[in-house]
């Protein structure tokens, strides 16, 4: 059964490809004028990704709206699924906004999960002017609520494909363990002001120099995986070279989306042996 819902997810991509490029263009251009919005809309302030929580005010509306139109309750169903639409309009935007930068199977998941919401919300529309046109189409309002929430369901499981099997807008160091043991860096020497990729061991950690101070952050983008050393410097932070985050090089701190995430920082010191480096503590602020 699992099985068979991939599959069937996967076997959309032939249309959602297209027709995501397309909409990502859209957007794309749109986001470019107003990337303050965009911030706001994936999440960057609030260190997490803002649509997963908006999602649950349309899903607990209009769960509360099948209830009470089952139960009869005509006027709190019809509040309920008008706060269900608003709550899905604002869910829309945010997962717009996180979309836009989606690529590979997640642009294709992301699409066909934005497709079947979209339907959903055209038919709950539907029912509300329905309602509002009086008790004679009460009937055929609530069979259209009802199978909105169907649709509504189906997208919310294609979005759970996205995050959790194809890993969208999840940071890339959830499972970076502490470890504050000294690490020999490949590197003798870092240029000033020039970002410059090192290894260390198994990680690959992107070095800027400031006079005697060498910044140093994991190189993996916590967005989607960017090699943030072929990035360039702005305004003391390292922009991502795919999508644009930024990260302040000073303590990793991101302030700019569409990473919510900050990057984990490493302090940098130097012995007779050469350069080394350590995961620096998280500040709780
Ligand atoms: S990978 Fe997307 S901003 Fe870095």
């Amino acid at each position: 059964m699992k099985h068979r819902i991939a599959r069937l997810i996967e076997a959309q991509e032939p249309w959602a490809k297209p027709l995501g490029e397309t909409a990502q263009g859209w957007l794309a251009t749109a986001f470019a004028r107003t990337r303050p919005a965009k911030d706001l809309l994936n999440g960057v302030w609030l260190g997490h990704p803002l649509h997963p929580l908006l999602t649950d005010v349309p899903v607990g509306a209009l769960t509360t709206a099948l209830l009470l139109d089952l139960a009869g309750e005509r006027r709190a169903a019809d509040l309920a699924v008008c706060a269900g639409v608003l709550g899905m309009a604002a869910s829309a935007a945010s997962g717009a906004a996180d979309a836009v930068d989606a690529y590979g199977r997640p642009q294709a998941q992301a699409t066909v999960h934005a497709t079947v919401m979209s339907a959903s919300l055209a038919a709950y529309v539907g029912s509300l002017a329905l309602r509002a046109a009086g008790p004679a189409s009460r009937t055929t309002a609530v069979a259209l609520a009802m199978l909105g929430y169907g649709a509504m369901a189906a997208g919310a499981y294609v979005g759970g494909e996205l995050v959790f099997r194809s890993g969208n807008m999840v940071d890339r160091h959830a499972w970076r363990g502490g470890g504050a043991k000294w690490r020999a860096l490949d590197v003798a020497e870092v240029p000033e002001g020039q970002p410059v990729a090192a290894r260390l061991e198994s990680d690959r950690l992107v070095l800027v120099r400031e006079g005697e101070m060498i910044h140093a952050l994991h190189d993996t983008c916590a967005h989607a995986g960017g090699p943030l050393h072929e990035g360039q410097l702005v305004d003391g932070c390292i922009e991502c070279p795919w999508h644009g985050s930024r990260f302040r090089i000073s303590d990793g701190r991101v302030v700019r989306g569409p990473a919510v995430y900050d990057q984990p920082r490493f302090e940098v010191r130097r012995t007779e042996a050469g350069l080394e480096a350590r995961l620096a503590p998280q500040s709780a602020d």
